[in-house]
Protein backbone atom coordinates (compact mmCIF):
# COMPACT_ATOMS: atom_id res chain seq x y z
CA UNK A 1 0.00 0.00 0.00
CA UNK A 2 2.59 2.35 0.67
CA UNK A 3 4.35 1.42 -2.80
CA UNK A 4 1.18 2.46 -4.62
CA UNK A 5 1.24 5.65 -3.22
CA UNK A 6 4.81 6.39 -3.57
CA UNK A 7 3.85 5.26 -7.59
CA UNK A 8 1.26 8.10 -7.58
CA UNK A 9 2.96 10.76 -5.79
CA UNK A 10 6.22 10.13 -8.30
CA UNK A 11 5.62 12.90 -10.85
CA UNK A 12 4.33 15.78 -8.16
CA UNK A 13 6.85 14.78 -5.55
CA UNK A 14 8.19 18.19 -5.56
CA UNK A 15 4.88 19.32 -5.33
CA UNK A 16 3.66 17.92 -2.57
CA UNK A 17 6.49 18.99 -0.21
CA UNK A 18 5.90 22.80 -1.40
CA UNK A 19 2.38 21.90 -0.56
CA UNK A 20 3.00 21.07 2.74
CA UNK A 21 4.92 24.33 3.56
CA UNK A 22 2.37 26.45 1.97
CA UNK A 23 -0.70 25.11 3.24
CA UNK A 24 0.91 25.48 6.86
CA UNK A 25 1.57 28.96 5.74
CA UNK A 26 -2.44 29.51 5.04
CA UNK A 27 -3.29 28.30 7.83
CA UNK A 28 -1.18 30.96 10.58
CA UNK A 29 -2.67 33.27 12.22
CA UNK A 30 -1.21 35.65 15.26
CA UNK A 31 -3.94 34.24 17.91
CA UNK A 32 -1.62 32.13 19.73
CA UNK A 33 -4.73 29.36 20.59
CA UNK A 34 -5.46 29.07 16.67
CA UNK A 35 -1.74 28.78 15.91
CA UNK A 36 -1.50 25.93 18.87
CA UNK A 37 -4.25 24.14 17.24
CA UNK A 38 -2.98 24.16 13.45
CA UNK A 39 -0.09 23.27 14.21
CA UNK A 40 -1.27 20.09 15.56
CA UNK A 41 -3.42 19.91 12.49
CA UNK A 42 0.01 19.92 10.30
CA UNK A 43 1.25 17.25 12.59
CA UNK A 44 -1.67 14.69 12.38
CA UNK A 45 -1.84 15.15 8.71
CA UNK A 46 -4.13 13.05 6.83
CA UNK A 47 -3.55 10.67 3.46
CA UNK A 48 -3.27 14.43 1.34
CA UNK A 49 -5.14 12.76 -1.14
CA UNK A 50 -7.26 16.13 -2.22
CA UNK A 51 -4.08 17.94 -2.60
CA UNK A 52 -2.66 15.55 -4.61
CA UNK A 53 -5.79 15.30 -7.06
CA UNK A 54 -5.37 19.03 -7.96
CA UNK A 55 -2.13 18.64 -8.83
CA UNK A 56 -2.70 15.45 -10.86
CA UNK A 57 -5.44 16.81 -12.82
CA UNK A 58 -3.74 20.01 -12.94
CA UNK A 59 -0.79 18.41 -14.63
CA UNK A 60 -2.92 16.02 -16.76
CA UNK A 61 -3.93 19.02 -18.94
CA UNK A 62 -1.08 21.53 -18.02
CA UNK A 63 1.37 22.63 -15.98
CA UNK A 64 1.53 23.19 -12.18
CA UNK A 65 1.86 26.85 -11.57
CA UNK A 66 1.11 29.31 -8.37
CA UNK A 67 -3.09 29.28 -9.08
CA UNK A 68 -2.38 25.63 -8.33
CA UNK A 69 -1.16 25.37 -5.13
CA UNK A 70 -3.62 28.00 -4.15
CA UNK A 71 -6.48 25.31 -5.23
CA UNK A 72 -4.30 22.37 -3.46
CA UNK A 73 -4.44 24.68 -0.28
CA UNK A 74 -7.89 26.04 -0.59
CA UNK A 75 -9.13 22.57 -0.76
CA UNK A 76 -7.17 20.97 1.99
CA UNK A 77 -8.13 23.83 4.29
CA UNK A 78 -11.92 23.25 3.27
CA UNK A 79 -11.44 19.10 4.13
CA UNK A 80 -10.00 20.04 7.16
CA UNK A 81 -12.95 22.53 7.99
CA UNK A 82 -15.34 20.21 7.39
CA UNK A 83 -13.67 17.35 9.27
CA UNK A 84 -13.39 19.25 12.69
CA UNK A 85 -17.12 20.22 12.12
CA UNK A 86 -17.70 16.70 11.55
CA UNK A 87 -16.52 15.26 14.48
CA UNK A 88 -18.21 17.61 16.68
CA UNK A 89 -21.18 16.92 14.37
CA UNK A 90 -20.47 13.25 15.16
CA UNK A 91 -19.34 13.45 18.49
CA UNK A 92 -16.24 11.73 17.76
CA UNK A 93 -13.44 11.58 20.24
CA UNK A 94 -10.48 10.02 17.12
CA UNK A 95 -9.34 11.23 13.83
CA UNK A 96 -6.20 10.23 11.81
CA UNK A 97 -5.02 7.75 15.09
CA UNK A 98 -5.19 10.59 17.69
CA UNK A 99 -7.49 12.45 19.41
CA UNK A 100 -10.06 15.13 17.46
CA UNK A 101 -10.16 18.68 17.74
CA UNK A 102 -13.32 18.33 20.34
CA UNK A 103 -11.54 15.67 22.37
CA UNK A 104 -8.54 18.12 23.10
CA UNK A 105 -10.53 21.50 23.06
CA UNK A 106 -14.22 21.27 23.37
CA UNK A 107 -16.67 21.93 20.89
CA UNK A 108 -16.37 25.97 21.57
CA UNK A 109 -12.49 25.48 19.92
CA UNK A 110 -13.30 23.21 17.35
CA UNK A 111 -16.59 25.26 15.50
CA UNK A 112 -14.33 28.66 15.69
CA UNK A 113 -11.45 27.03 14.39
CA UNK A 114 -13.45 25.09 11.42
CA UNK A 115 -14.74 28.39 11.20
CA UNK A 116 -11.82 29.98 10.39
CA UNK A 117 -10.24 27.75 7.93
CA UNK A 118 -13.05 28.26 6.15
CA UNK A 119 -12.84 31.65 6.05
CA UNK A 120 -8.93 31.41 4.74
CA UNK A 121 -10.03 29.44 2.28
CA UNK A 122 -12.42 31.57 0.52
CA UNK A 123 -9.65 34.70 1.50
CA UNK A 124 -7.14 32.56 -0.39
CA UNK A 125 -8.88 33.02 -3.29
CA UNK A 126 -10.34 36.72 -3.00
CA UNK A 127 -6.56 38.17 -2.07
CA UNK A 128 -5.47 36.71 -5.47
CA UNK A 129 -8.42 37.48 -7.41
CA UNK A 130 -9.22 33.74 -8.71
CA UNK A 131 -12.90 34.21 -8.68
CA UNK A 132 -13.55 31.18 -10.67
CA UNK A 133 -11.82 29.40 -7.86
CA UNK A 134 -14.21 31.26 -5.32
CA UNK A 135 -16.92 30.10 -7.18
CA UNK A 136 -16.07 26.71 -6.92
CA UNK A 137 -15.12 26.70 -3.14
CA UNK A 138 -18.61 28.61 -1.99
CA UNK A 139 -20.50 26.19 -4.19
CA UNK A 140 -18.32 23.15 -2.58
CA UNK A 141 -19.22 24.63 0.98
CA UNK A 142 -22.53 25.05 0.58
CA UNK A 143 -23.08 21.51 -1.02
CA UNK A 144 -21.49 20.10 1.86
CA UNK A 145 -23.12 21.62 4.76
CA UNK A 146 -26.49 20.43 3.06
CA UNK A 147 -25.46 16.70 2.69
CA UNK A 148 -24.00 16.56 6.17
CA UNK A 149 -27.91 18.43 6.90
CA UNK A 150 -29.58 15.96 4.65
CA UNK A 151 -28.00 13.03 6.60
CA UNK A 152 -28.90 14.36 9.91
CA UNK A 153 -32.30 14.82 9.01
CA UNK A 154 -32.90 11.06 7.70
CA UNK A 155 -30.90 10.02 10.73
CA UNK A 156 -33.50 11.34 12.59
CA UNK A 157 -36.20 9.39 10.54
CA UNK A 158 -34.67 6.49 9.75
CA UNK A 159 -36.05 6.25 6.03
CA UNK A 160 -33.49 6.85 4.13
CA UNK A 161 -33.17 5.08 0.40
CA UNK A 162 -30.44 4.15 -1.37
CA UNK A 163 -30.61 7.15 -4.08
CA UNK A 164 -31.38 10.02 -1.14
CA UNK A 165 -27.67 7.75 0.50
CA UNK A 166 -26.27 8.09 -2.98
CA UNK A 167 -27.25 12.19 -3.15
CA UNK A 168 -26.02 12.28 0.89
CA UNK A 169 -22.48 11.47 -0.25
CA UNK A 170 -22.84 13.43 -3.53
CA UNK A 171 -23.11 16.38 -2.10
CA UNK A 172 -20.96 15.64 1.26
CA UNK A 173 -18.09 14.24 -0.02
CA UNK A 174 -18.04 13.97 -3.72
CA UNK A 175 -18.14 17.45 -4.54
CA UNK A 176 -15.02 18.11 -2.85
CA UNK A 177 -13.41 15.47 -4.83
CA UNK A 178 -14.96 16.99 -7.93
CA UNK A 179 -13.80 20.48 -7.35
CA UNK A 180 -10.08 19.13 -6.39
CA UNK A 181 -10.58 18.04 -10.32
CA UNK A 182 -11.99 21.15 -11.92
CA UNK A 183 -9.69 23.17 -9.97
CA UNK A 184 -6.84 21.51 -10.97
CA UNK A 185 -7.81 21.53 -14.41
CA UNK A 186 -8.97 25.60 -14.41
CA UNK A 187 -5.36 26.00 -13.03
CA UNK A 188 -3.89 25.38 -15.53
CA UNK A 189 -5.94 25.39 -18.51
CA UNK A 190 -8.84 27.30 -18.91
CA UNK A 191 -10.53 24.99 -20.83
CA UNK A 192 -14.76 25.49 -18.92
CA UNK A 193 -16.02 21.93 -20.95
CA UNK A 194 -12.55 19.75 -19.40
CA UNK A 195 -13.19 21.17 -16.22
CA UNK A 196 -16.68 20.14 -16.35
CA UNK A 197 -15.32 16.31 -17.90
CA UNK A 198 -12.73 16.50 -15.45
CA UNK A 199 -15.45 16.98 -12.29
CA UNK A 200 -17.42 14.14 -13.33
CA UNK A 201 -14.59 12.10 -13.10
CA UNK A 202 -13.82 13.74 -9.69
CA UNK A 203 -17.65 12.87 -8.70
CA UNK A 204 -17.25 9.67 -9.34
CA UNK A 205 -14.23 8.76 -8.07
CA UNK A 206 -15.55 11.02 -4.34
CA UNK A 207 -18.74 8.25 -4.88
CA UNK A 208 -16.64 5.55 -4.58
CA UNK A 209 -14.20 6.79 -1.96
CA UNK A 210 -17.01 7.61 0.76
CA UNK A 211 -18.35 3.80 0.09
CA UNK A 212 -15.13 2.51 1.11
CA UNK A 213 -15.52 4.88 4.04
CA UNK A 214 -18.68 3.17 4.83
CA UNK A 215 -17.70 0.05 4.93
CA UNK A 216 -14.89 0.67 7.21
CA UNK A 217 -17.21 1.21 9.66
CA UNK A 218 -17.79 -2.66 9.45
CA UNK A 219 -14.89 -3.76 9.80
CA UNK A 220 -13.04 -4.52 13.37
CA UNK A 221 -9.36 -3.54 12.65
CA UNK A 222 -8.00 -0.22 14.41
CA UNK A 223 -5.75 0.92 11.89
CA UNK A 224 -8.17 3.44 9.92
CA UNK A 225 -7.85 5.81 12.67
CA UNK A 226 -11.28 6.38 13.95
CA UNK A 227 -13.85 4.65 15.46
CA UNK A 228 -15.76 1.71 14.27
CA UNK A 229 -19.63 1.21 14.80
CA UNK A 230 -19.98 4.64 14.76
CA UNK A 231 -22.05 4.98 12.01
CA UNK A 232 -24.90 2.45 13.59
CA UNK A 233 -24.18 4.64 16.84
CA UNK A 234 -25.16 7.95 15.20
CA UNK A 235 -27.87 6.34 13.84
CA UNK A 236 -26.64 7.13 10.30
CA UNK A 237 -27.70 4.47 7.96
CA UNK A 238 -24.77 3.57 5.05
CA UNK A 239 -25.27 1.22 2.17
CA UNK A 240 -24.55 -2.21 3.61
CA UNK A 241 -27.33 -1.61 6.21
CA UNK A 242 -29.91 0.21 4.07
CA UNK A 243 -29.38 -2.79 1.49
CA UNK A 244 -29.42 -5.56 4.26
CA UNK A 245 -32.88 -3.70 5.45
CA UNK A 246 -34.40 -3.55 2.00
CA UNK A 247 -34.00 -7.27 1.46
CA UNK A 248 -35.05 -8.53 5.05
CA UNK A 249 -38.28 -10.15 5.99
CA UNK A 250 -40.77 -8.03 7.35
CA UNK A 251 -39.66 -9.48 11.47
CA UNK A 252 -35.96 -9.14 10.81
CA UNK A 253 -36.87 -5.80 9.53
CA UNK A 254 -38.45 -4.87 12.45
CA UNK A 255 -36.33 -6.31 14.65
CA UNK A 256 -33.14 -4.40 13.17
CA UNK A 257 -35.35 -0.83 13.01
CA UNK A 258 -36.01 -1.10 16.52
CA UNK A 259 -31.99 -1.69 17.23
CA UNK A 260 -31.09 1.63 15.20
CA UNK A 261 -33.64 3.72 16.75
CA UNK A 262 -33.57 2.17 20.69
CA UNK A 263 -30.79 0.23 21.23
CA UNK A 264 -27.85 2.44 18.85
CA UNK A 265 -25.92 2.43 22.22
CA UNK A 266 -26.34 -1.30 22.92
CA UNK A 267 -23.11 -3.09 21.91
CA UNK A 268 -24.95 -6.63 22.04
CA UNK A 269 -27.48 -5.48 19.60
CA UNK A 270 -25.04 -3.56 17.46
CA UNK A 271 -23.08 -6.52 17.20
CA UNK A 272 -25.90 -8.41 15.96
CA UNK A 273 -27.03 -5.94 13.32
CA UNK A 274 -23.22 -5.52 11.96
CA UNK A 275 -23.24 -9.48 11.94
CA UNK A 276 -26.88 -9.29 10.22
CA UNK A 277 -25.62 -7.18 7.37
CA UNK A 278 -22.77 -9.02 6.92
CA UNK A 279 -24.51 -12.43 6.35
CA UNK A 280 -26.84 -10.76 4.06
CA UNK A 281 -24.53 -9.75 1.35
CA UNK A 282 -24.68 -6.31 2.42
CA UNK A 283 -20.81 -5.45 1.95
CA UNK A 284 -21.10 -7.43 -0.90
CA UNK A 285 -23.61 -5.20 -2.40
CA UNK A 286 -21.49 -2.07 -1.17
CA UNK A 287 -18.52 -2.91 -2.91
CA UNK A 288 -20.31 -3.98 -6.18
CA UNK A 289 -21.61 -0.08 -6.27
CA UNK A 290 -18.07 1.47 -5.08
CA UNK A 291 -16.76 -0.46 -8.02
CA UNK A 292 -19.07 0.63 -10.45
CA UNK A 293 -18.84 4.13 -9.74
CA UNK A 294 -14.70 3.61 -9.60
CA UNK A 295 -15.21 1.99 -13.43
CA UNK A 296 -17.56 5.32 -14.49
CA UNK A 297 -14.42 7.17 -13.12
CA UNK A 298 -11.70 5.15 -15.46
CA UNK A 299 -13.98 5.43 -18.53
CA UNK A 300 -13.09 9.34 -18.21
CA UNK A 301 -10.19 9.14 -17.62
CA UNK A 302 -9.51 6.60 -20.72
CA UNK A 303 -10.49 9.37 -22.56
CA UNK A 304 -7.20 11.34 -22.02
CA UNK A 305 -4.04 10.80 -23.95
CA UNK A 306 -0.72 8.62 -21.88
CA UNK A 307 0.91 10.74 -19.49
CA UNK A 308 2.50 10.43 -15.83
CA UNK A 309 -0.37 12.47 -14.61
CA UNK A 310 -3.14 9.89 -16.41
CA UNK A 311 -0.88 7.13 -14.65
CA UNK A 312 -1.03 8.20 -11.46
CA UNK A 313 -4.43 9.40 -11.54
CA UNK A 314 -5.31 5.48 -12.65
CA UNK A 315 -3.33 4.02 -9.76
CA UNK A 316 -5.25 6.32 -7.24
CA UNK A 317 -8.80 5.55 -8.99
CA UNK A 318 -7.46 1.64 -7.76
CA UNK A 319 -6.10 3.43 -4.08
CA UNK A 320 -9.14 4.75 -3.50
CA UNK A 321 -10.91 1.37 -3.20
CA UNK A 322 -7.99 -0.61 -2.19
CA UNK A 323 -7.10 1.35 0.71
CA UNK A 324 -6.62 -0.07 4.53
CA UNK A 325 -7.39 3.26 6.23
C1 LIG B 1 -12.28 11.55 5.45
O1 LIG B 1 -11.47 11.79 4.35
C2 LIG B 1 -13.60 12.18 5.26
C3 LIG B 1 -14.45 11.54 4.26
C4 LIG B 1 -14.94 12.20 3.27
C5 LIG B 1 -14.79 10.15 4.42
P1 LIG B 1 -10.00 11.22 4.25
O2 LIG B 1 -10.02 9.75 4.50
O3 LIG B 1 -9.40 11.66 2.97
O4 LIG B 1 -9.29 11.93 5.45
P2 LIG B 1 -7.77 12.20 5.78
O5 LIG B 1 -7.50 13.62 5.36
O6 LIG B 1 -6.90 11.24 5.05
O7 LIG B 1 -7.67 12.04 7.26
C1 LIG C 1 -17.03 12.84 6.49
O1 LIG C 1 -18.20 12.24 6.85
C2 LIG C 1 -17.13 14.32 6.60
C3 LIG C 1 -17.60 14.99 5.41
C4 LIG C 1 -17.69 14.41 4.28
C5 LIG C 1 -18.01 16.38 5.53
P1 LIG C 1 -18.20 10.98 7.81
O2 LIG C 1 -18.66 11.37 9.17
O3 LIG C 1 -18.93 9.91 7.11
O4 LIG C 1 -16.67 10.60 7.80
P2 LIG C 1 -15.67 10.12 8.90
O5 LIG C 1 -15.81 8.64 8.88
O6 LIG C 1 -16.01 10.76 10.19
O7 LIG C 1 -14.34 10.56 8.38
MG1 LIG D 1 -20.27 12.62 9.68
MG1 LIG E 1 -17.66 11.43 11.05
Amino acid sequence: MANIVEEIKKPINAEMKLFEQKFYESMQSNVALLDKVTRFIVTTKGKQMRPMFVFLCAKLVGDVNEKTFRGASMIELIHTATLVHDDVVDESFKRRNFFSINALWKNKIAVLVGDYLLSKAVLLSTDHQDYDLLSVISRTIREMAEGELLQLEKARKLDITEDVYYEIIRQKTATLIAACSEIGVLSTSGDISLAKKMMEFGTYTGMAFQIKDDLFDYLTTTIIGKPVGIDIKEQKMTLPLIHALKIANEKDRKYYFTTIKRYNNDQKRVKELIAFVKTSGGLDYAVDKMTEYQQKAKNILAEFPDSEAKNSLELMLDYVIERKF
